[in-house]
């Protein structure tokens, strides 16, 4: 029995998690200026880096800054995380959303039955003013968003950060400023969502289909609608992410 029991215990462990098919945990880059280096002619690096205000000459790390502090303290598999910011002249060619968003730059389709892994907090310092609606991840096809606050069109539910896929909200909660949400959206067939926060151990919280099966147009990052199609005021407005990977078994529920 004493020898079995370690065996088992390691078959356990071994089957937990998967192969990460992209890694997102900005180990490889060293500061923000890293992103700088992508282009469509040069597709370096692990985010494709070209949805942020470019109006007046800047540049992705115009909007984005590296460190330990934007990270959740939980994750062990990265050293820093990423603070993205938007202000009034987040205008990305031209639009009226203010928008600073990254996106996987790699080889892999990531499609099929998946698990996205990402973990996001609304700061205490510069949060999103939850008059707007933030689409703050999100496939291009929007089959399945995490939203933060007044959803456009909608009365009543502003200060709320939640997940809505085929037009239903399918998890949400009034957010604690400074708290680390942990997700793993479950793409793929059965498909669901899992859900925990600070160092706390994912767990899955629906099931069922997020309408989609991956894809590498998978954004990460602040976009703010108008209200209204009116220009707004805004000051700075941040949101930090950190543990972003994609692996294809498991999942790994450990932040
Ligand atoms: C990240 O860095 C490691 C070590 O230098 C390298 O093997 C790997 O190819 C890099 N990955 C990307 C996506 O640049
Ligand atoms: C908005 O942010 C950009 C990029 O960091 C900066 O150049 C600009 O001065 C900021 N605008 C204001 C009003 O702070
Ligand atoms: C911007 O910040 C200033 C100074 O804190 C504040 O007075 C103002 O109301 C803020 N504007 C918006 C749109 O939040």
């Amino acid at each position: 029995m004493k020898g079995i029991l370690p065996l088992f215990l390691f078959g356990y462990l071994s089957t937990v998690s998967g192969t990460i098919l992209w890694d997102g945990r900005f180990n490889n880059y060293t500061t923000a200026t890293d992103f700088d280096q992508w282009s469509w002619s040069n597709q370096v690096g692990t985010y494709q880096t070209y949805i942020y205000g470019n109006q007046h000459g800047e540049t992705a790390s115009s909007w984005l800054t590296l460190g330990s502090q934007y990270k959740n303290p939980a994750t062990t598999g990265e050293k820093q995380g990423v603070k993205v910011k938007i202000n009034a002249t987040s205008t990305w060619n031209g639009g009226p959303m203010l928008r600073t968003e990254l996106l996987p730059q790699t080889t892999n389709s990531l499609t099929g039955h998946l698990y996205f892994h990402v973990s996001l907090q609304i700061p205490t310092v510069n949060p999103p003013d939850p008059a707007y609606e933030h689409q703050i991840v999100f496939w291009e096809g929007h089959y399945a968003d995490i939203k933060y606050g007044q959803l456009s069109g909608q009365n009543g539910v502003a200060d709320t950060l939640q997940v809505i896929t085929g037009g239903e909200s399918i998890w949400s909660v009034q957010p604690v400023r400074g708290t680390w949400y942990n997700f793993i959206l479950e793409v793929g067939s059965p498909g669901g969502l899992w859900v925990s926060t600070g160092s706390n151990a994912l767990q899955k919280v629906y099931t069922g289909s997020l309408n989609g099966n991956g894809g590498t147009d998978w954004h990460v990052g602040a976009l703010r609608l108008p209200i209204n199609g009116n220009a707004q005021q805004i000051n700075e407005t941040d949101l930090y992410y950190s543990g972003v990977y994609v692996e294809d078994s498991g999942p790994t529920t450990q932040p």
